[in-house]
């Protein structure tokens, strides 16, 4: 058991969009959380806790919950920041290449556990994850998270047309895959299984099928996929479902949208859209380091909760050009910014962060334990510096109310920034210089 000393930030209740006063976040600055020894916490209060408590004292830093990265691709470590293309070129070129070489159990070993640690070290404690074609490719993740102890959510690569050799499977290996991996893995530990179709373009109706007929045998399963990221993207899907309404509707016409279902990017929907994901309670991953670095467009955060969708933030990486979450919602704060200023568009702190912790933990149905810093729930935290140069450190000098002062700190830090990382409990990730 431990007790942390220091200044504590969570959502406990969904912001309103734009709202920046004190009423949409709980800021309890100097107190102390406690941390029993399985794993939970078991309380958070302003007065020290006895002796019998060892202590870490950390005053004047931050201490949130983990970040939920909700879309993220353990292989494209290796491809991130690569050149010069749009989508489709850039799985072809790059992605589906670094992708093959997961057909090696060790690399996807090693691969799975570089990825794992560059998450903690990035405060990021649970993620929904895409790995590749590969079955080994989710043995390896699923054992890496479970050596760690991290919520991750993941499931094989559903792909069998439209890949290059070596990265297709066919429908009745891959059910056979899926229904191995699902024995093995789902809901043992931490780890939950995810019925995983990349996206429209790499699977056969068929294969469409049958992922639609996994997910209705097992509600507890989750889906996750790629919609409507790309206009040539788009394209291509009507051209290959000339019979779907939408691009989407390939999706809920296979059954694949349901509470558990997290489709990343949505940049393309209509309002028929929406109200599917709507009516299906299935969440949008925003991910907008991915979305502006390949040229994808802009996805309108305010239209699409209004609509009653749930939207969570994701890295996108190797889209995406960075694990970090602040510089991802930094990013996501310049999209909407993009959109419009003064219409509505701005994305306040309170409602990034939520959206990263609490917001994305219960859009996943695992409000219960993670996202809060609350009695009961998991000690997944990470520890944070306000600042570290004197850009950032003038900037937090002179905020004048507590939303500045966050608003500032998202904008600002990074991976830089963080001091230390626990995972029920355990510290995984610790910076080693000042
Ligand atoms: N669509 C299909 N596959 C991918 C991928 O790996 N990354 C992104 N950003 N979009 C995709
Ligand atoms: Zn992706």
């Amino acid at each position: 058991m431990i007790a942390l000393h220091a200044d504590l930030l969570d959502f406990p209740q969904a912001p309103a969009w734009g709202e920046t006063g004190p009423q949409g976040v709980r800021w309890r600055p100097g107190h102390w959380l406690l941390v029993g020894d399985d794993g939970r916490i078991t309380g958070v209060q302003a007065e020290a806790p006895g002796p019998e408590w060892p202590r870490e004292d950390h005053p004047g830093r931050l201490l949130l919950p983990g970040f939920v990265d909700t879309h993220v691709h353990s292989p494209q470590l290796d491809v991130i920041a690569s050149y010069g293309t749009e989508l489709l070129d850039w799985l072809h070129t790059y992605t589906f290449p670094a992708e093959r070489a997961w057909a090696d159990p060790a690399v996807a070993a090693a691969g799975s556990a570089l990825f794992l640690d560059a998450l903690l070290a990035h405060g990021t404690t649970a993620a929904v994850v895409f790995p590749t074609v590969h079955k080994g490719s989710a043995d390896a993740l699923f054992e890496a998270a479970s050596q760690r102890g991290m919520r991750i959510i993941a499931g094989k690569v559903l792909m069998d047309r439209h890949a290059p050799d070596g990265l297709r499977d066919d429908v009745a290996g891959a059910e056979r895959d899926c229904i191995d991996l699902i024995q093995r893995w789902h809901g043992r530990g931490r780890n939950a299984y995810a019925v995983t179709v990349r996206f429209a373009p790499t699977s056969t109706p068929e294969q469409l099928a049958m992922a639609g007929a996994l997910c209705h045998a097992d509600p507890t399963l989750y889906m996750q996929t790629h919609v409507a990221e790309n206009r040539d993207e788009v394209r291509w899907v009507a051209e290959l479902f000339p019979q779907a309404r939408s691009y989407l509707d390939v999706y809920a016409g296979a059954g694949l949208l349901h509470p558990r279902s997290v489709l990343a990017h949505g940049i393309w929907l209509n309002a028929d859209d929406r109200a599917a994901l709507r009516d299906a309670g299935a969440q949008i991953a925003f991910c907008p380091s991915s979305n502006l670095f390949l040229g994808s467009g802009l996805f309108d955060w305010p239209a699409t909760a209004a609509a009653g969708v749930q939207v969570s933030v994701a890295s996108d990486v190797g889209g995406g050009t960075s694990l970090s979450m602040q510089r991802t919602l930094a990013d996501g704060y310049k999209v909407q910014a993009s959109l419009g200023k003064g219409t509505g568009h701005d994305l306040s702190a309170w409602c990034a962060l939520h959206a990263a912790t609490r917001g994305a933990a219960e859009a996943l149905h695992l409000g219960h334990e993670i996202g809060l810093l609350e009695p009961g729930l998991m000690a997944d935290l990470c520890l944070w510096d306000w600042a570290v140069g004197a850009v950032d450190g003038r900037r937090q000098q002179v905020a004048r109310d507590l939303h500045e002062k966050v608003f500032a700190w998202m904008l600002l830090a990074d991976e830089r920034h963080l001091v230390r990382t626990w995972v029920a409990g355990r510290p995984l990730y610790e910076r080693t210089s000042a």
